[in-house]
């Protein structure tokens, strides 16, 4: 509160009032909009709907007119709706205390208990996206902030943090103070990706900051489980040469050169030695499992001409197969795991190690 009353925010136009209607617009605006954009839409937005009565009964289109430029409508319908509710199920007098806020649409329980501290200075606690950060670094809270123990835990101690200053006047001032304050600090000082912890007035309390887990905490969103495919992909050798598949603009490694799949028409496992191994690849939305069969074909017949130059040993079908050289092909655009394959079929074609296997 000492912080917040001399390094704090003062002069934003929603702090110039206690009337609950003025204050709840601001807390709306700013939920998803930064302060400096909110302060002329608020301003507008006021001088048109001075008041909660006028607001309940503009045509929404003029409402949203108003609201144009901030986005998440959603919010102005919103407004619009609890405005109204104020008016059929409140007299027309805009609750100041955080439970009867709730209740409205778009309030949830942050901002109802913003506008509850600020309006009436109820002792009530705000929990907003920069207070979990700044509780979350305080105290070392690990876990995604959005898993339910964690926000439980969150909220745990931003109600057993709220300022012990008995009742009446300078009670609520405090309420205002702490809340503007821890609000302050959040968007101020305990920054997302660059904290200015010399600057900030829990420093020495801070076990993030005492442990070195300022840039850890809050803990990220936990990625989410990514979907397995399987594919069996053919490694067809002949002498130095594999067989390549250009694959089709559209989709997976469009464009490039893959190791063909399914296996080409004609080809004839009887006489081919195989054998077969695994590769995993991880794609952003889902990990592909391969299985790759390799197939050692008879060497092409001894005068090269009798096999012209890059047609294939088995039939082509209509797909886009062609003879490379194990040295060349590593020239091609190539998925990365193919390439891995290809080079270690070169490393172990130019040591001898596979003669005909
Ligand atoms: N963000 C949300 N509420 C705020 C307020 N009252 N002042 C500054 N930033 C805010």
């Amino acid at each position: 509160m000492a912080w917040q009353r001399q390094h704090g925010r003062h002069g934003l136009p929603w702090q110039q009032t206690t009337d609950a209607y003025r204050i709840w617009v601001s807390e709306i605006m700013l939920q998803q909009t930064q302060v400096a954009a909110v302060i002329p839409f608020y301003q507008r937005f006021l001088q048109r709907f001075p008041e909660v009565a006028v607001l309940a009964a503009a045509p929404v289109d003029d409402v949203l007119a108003h609201w144009s430029g901030l986005g998440y409508y959603a919010r102005a319908r919103n407004l619009q709706r609890a405005a109204q509710m104020v008016m059929t199920a409140h007299g027309g007098q805009f609750p100041v205390s955080r439970a009867v806020l709730e209740t409205l649409p778009g309030i949830g329980r942050s901002t109802a208990a913003a506008i509850a501290a600020f309006a009436a200075g109820e002792r009530t606690a705000i929990l907003d996206g920069n207070v979990k950060r700044v509780f979350a670094r305080c105290f070392a809270v690990e876990g995604y902030p959005g898993d339910a123990p964690v926000l439980a835990r969150l909220w745990a101690l931003a109600d057993s943090l709220l300022p012990v200053s008995g009742a009446g006047a300078d009670a609520r001032e405090d309420m205002r103070a702490y809340t503007q304050g821890l609000m302050d600090l959040g968007s101020g000082v305990c920054l997302r990706g660059r904290p200015l912890c010399s600057a900030c007035p829990l420093a020495s309390g801070c076990l993030a900051l005492r442990d070195g887990l300022t840039a850890a905490l809050p803990s990220r969103k936990p990625a989410k489980v990514k979907p397995e495919r399987s594919a069996t992909l053919w490694l067809l050798r002949r002498g130095g040469e594999v067989l390549l598949e250009r694959r089709p603009e559209r989709g997976i490694w469009g464009g490039l050169w893959s190791l063909p799949e399914p296996a080409p028409n004609g080809l004839s496992l009887a006489e081919a030695p195989v054998r077969s191994f695994e590769l995993r690849h991880v794609f952003t939305h889902f990990i592909l499992n391969m299985t790759v069969q390799q197939v050692v074909l008879p060497e092409a017949p001894a005068s090269p001409k009798a096999a012209p130059q890059g047609a294939p040993a088995v039939a082509a079908d209509s797909r886009h197969l062609q003879w490379h050289g194990l040295e060349p092909a590593l020239q091609l655009g190539l998925p990365a795991p193919v390439r891995l394959v290809l080079e270690q079929v070169l490393a172990e074609y130019a040591a001898g190690t596979v003669a005909g296997r």
